[in-house]
């Protein structure tokens, strides 16, 4: 709902935020290249930004595995691609 999906349009309220919200699927590697970091605003939020904290929703190593996705998103198998875009 903020960060978008592969091969499909920004969504609505990314734009309507200040910051916006990255669109990781469409950025150069450097975003997401980062994994500590992203680590880190995944799991606290990124404060005065639209960036929640996840540290009630996810445990550690499954924002470690969402991290890697962003990390590896210009080499999602086709499967992978399909469970994203199906949600
Ligand atoms: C598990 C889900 C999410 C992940 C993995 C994630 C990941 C990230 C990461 C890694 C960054 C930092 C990018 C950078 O260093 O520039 C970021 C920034 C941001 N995210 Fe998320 N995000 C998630 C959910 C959301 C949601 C739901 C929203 C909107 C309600 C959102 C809005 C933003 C915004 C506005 C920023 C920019 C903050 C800034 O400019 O410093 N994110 N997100």
């Amino acid at each position: 709902m903020c960060h978008g999906l592969p091969d499909q349009p920004s969504p609505d309220i990314a734009d309507a935020m200040f910051p916006n919200a990255p669109q990781f699927m469409r950025l150069p590697q450097v975003i997401g290249s980062r994994p500590d970091s992203d680590f880190w605003k995944v799991k606290n939020g990124v404060r005065l930004t639209g960036m929640p904290s996840y540290q009630n929703l996810l445990s550690d190593d499954q924002i470690r595995q969402v991290v890697g996705l962003l990390a590896d998103r210009r080499m999602l198998p086709p499967e992978v691609k399909d469970a994203l875009a199906s949600k």
